[in-house]
């Protein structure tokens, strides 16, 4: 492989949803998932697992649950307003390449689900007085941070399959037909999925990608005192 420079592969790793159909050597995909697992978790506890799916039928399964849980998110969609600074080319591009990936989720040669073990916080009693005062804040805490033992690694998995020239986004719509997506992967109860990546060799073309200037989303030393990058 001719490695591409890493910040070449983060302005370019744009979501790829058109894939062809050939089939990913079973070593690339073990390299990107090496990669995937050098990202960050809590206390590096590493209770991530991620299942690969190859086989013909069970993409076609998962495929008509990904498309079943879009009619959901489009109905979503439908009551939000156009992010504002996009523009309606750009929305409409986005839109259809996303309605792209309803039809044909499971035609990708490999779909890819990163999934965390439960990792439950210790109970209330084992702890010292003054943190079971505050448990129940404890409790949101752990949930806010839950993705953040995973995310990394999906971002890490975005940027492997650039450096291998191939397409994938992360997709979480399929989530809203979770209990669906564990039954025909046998994922066991305690196990929650955080993403669907479909993962192939792409029609389009990598990057640019577009986003927000640093000057519109970022401040100094204090909220609202613009940066002056
Ligand atoms: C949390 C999250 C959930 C997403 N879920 C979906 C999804 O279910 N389906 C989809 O087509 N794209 C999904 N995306 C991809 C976004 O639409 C995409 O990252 C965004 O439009 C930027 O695309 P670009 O990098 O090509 O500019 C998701 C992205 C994130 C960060």
């Amino acid at each position: 492989m001719s490695e591409i420079g890493l910040m070449e592969a983060m302005y370019s790793a744009r979501a790829l949803r058109r894939l062809k159909p050939d089939p990913v050597p079973e070593e690339i995909i073990t390299q990107i998932l090496d990669a995937a697992i050098r990202a960050p978790s809590a206390g590096n506890s590493q209770h991530w697992a991620f299942v690969v799916v190859r086989n013909p039928e069970v993409r076609r399964q998962l495929g008509l649950i990904y498309r079943k849980a879009s009619d959901i998110a489009k109905a979503v969609y439908q009551g939000r307003a156009r992010t504002a600074h996009m523009t309606d080319e750009q929305y409409q591009r986005m839109m259809s390449s996303g309605a792209h990936l309803w039809e044909h989720m499971g035609e990708a040669p490999v779909l890819l689900v990163p999934c965390l073990r439960d990792r439950p916080p210790p109970r209330r009693e084992t702890l010292p007085p003054a943190v079971q005062s505050i448990y129940e804040e404890e409790l949101v805490y752990t949930d806010r941070i839950r993705g953040a033992s995973i995310y990394p690694a999906v971002q890490n998995i975005i940027l492997a399959c650039r450096a291998f020239g191939l397409g994938t986004l992360i997709t979480t719509h399929h989530i809203r037909c979770e209990g669906e997506v564990k039954a025909l992967l046998g994922i066991p109860d305690g196990v929650l999925t955080y993403a669907l990546m479909p993962i192939g060799y792409p029609e389009d073309k990598f990057g640019p990608v577009q986003r927000r200037p640093v000057s519109e989303v970022t401040y100094a030393d204090r909220w609202s005192t613009a940066w002056p990058g």
